[in-house]
């Protein structure tokens, strides 16, 4: 009998090729119906699930004794319990570093349309209330040669770095350690999270989700940025206090904003909504085609190795 395996979403042809070999149910092209997850997870060997499933020990107990992997077609995994995982013998894998470049770019695409309005601008245009070029119209800071504050300097982190070079930007970054390499490439400094906030032209929020990075950016955190200060965040929704964020915008305590995440994805903070000065893009971040592709195929050598019996690439228990 093969093993059976259960593609939560469907995922680029990539992935389902290298898993023709298994009994494989994929669930639909949506977020499933928890009820249709549990159901169809029964007796699976392996879940390749994404962002959208929380793979909790309801799931694995559904899936039952058969379940040795759960491949999450994501560098992130804070939407599945590794440690109840781990307990079950059961491997998590993610699909680190096939994404940083896409991921990378779309910080960057936040970063200039925050910057220079470009949401705002096109609404005015959509809306047929461009009447003519303006001298003080539609003005932002200036992104060349400002001071980039990166919070989470790993892959993608630094992949935005090497962009920032590009514009003349000078770096400087916040991480649990130091990453010396990176400094001598980028020729960036480590600051603490406050200095690194207070000095900053633009920040960029690159961290994991973790009870260390809940609200690591909070109303305390955004006081200390400057009124021409702009933030994005690619990382995941709950590393920034949306609240808080908000409330700095609408009071133009902080200039503009990028969100590519959400505290409660999909539901955008209705507060945000209204603002004209944040840009908010639906979770796009390793959107393109190319890496979309790479992170399916990651994710299925991944189930491939497991059920082998084999080291996978990418364990993250
Ligand atoms: P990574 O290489 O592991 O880098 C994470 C960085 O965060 C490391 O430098 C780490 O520092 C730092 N960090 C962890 N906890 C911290 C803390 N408490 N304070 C300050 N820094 C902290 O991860 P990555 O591949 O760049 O991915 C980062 C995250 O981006 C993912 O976990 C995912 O949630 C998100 N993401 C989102 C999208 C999207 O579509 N929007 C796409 C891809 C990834 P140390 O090295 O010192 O531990
Ligand atoms: C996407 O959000 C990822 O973590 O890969």
């Amino acid at each position: 009998m093969p093993h059976k395996a259960l593609i939560t979403r469907e995922i680029p042809e990539k992935g389902t090729n290298l898993l023709e070999n298994f009994e494989i149910k994929v669930l639909g092209e949506g977020v499933p119906e928890r009820a249709d997850l549990l159901e169809a997870v029964s007796g699976a060997s392996a879940i390749l699930s994404t962002v959208t499933e929380t793979m909790d020990t309801e799931v694995m107990d559904a899936a039952g004794e058969a379940l040795k992997v759960i491949a999450n077609m994501a560098v992130g995994y804070d939407n599945v319990d590794v440690e109840a995982a781990t307990e079950r013998n059961i491997v998590v894998t993610n699909t680190p570093g096939v994404l940083d470049e896409t991921t990378a770019d779309t910080a960057f695409m936040l970063l200039l349309a925050a910057a220079r309005r470009l949401g705002e601008g096109e609404r005015m245009l959509r809306a047929g209330e461009w009447d003519a070029w303006g001298p003080k119209q539609l003005v932002g800071p200036d992104v060349f040669g400002k001071k980039l504050g990166i919070v989470g300097f790993g892959r993608i982190g630094q992949a935005v770095a090497r962009r920032a070079k590009g514009f003349g930007m000078d770096i400087v970054y916040n991480a649990r350690s130091r990453k010396e390499e990176a400094e001598n490439e980028l020729d960036a400094r480590r600051l603490d999270l406050d200095d690194l906030l207070r000095e900053s032209d633009f920040v960029s929020v690159h961290t994991p989700l973790s009870e260390e990075t809940k609200h690591l950016v909070g109303e305390r955190e955004l006081s200390l940025m400057g009124e021409y200060s702009v933030l994005v965040n690619t990382s995941r929704g709950p590393v920034v206090d949306e609240n808080a964020l908000a409330d700095a915008l609408a009071e133009r305590r902080v200039f503009a904003a990028g969100l590519d995440v959400y505290e409660e994805e999909p539901k955008v903070h209705s507060k945000l909504l209204e603002l004209e000065n944040v840009v908010l893009a639906p979770h796009i971040g390793s959107a393109s085609i190319e890496t979309r592709g790479k992170m399916a195929e990651l994710a299925a050598k991944n189930i491939v190795a497991v059920l082998r019996g084999e080291e996978p690439p990418n364990p993250v228990n």
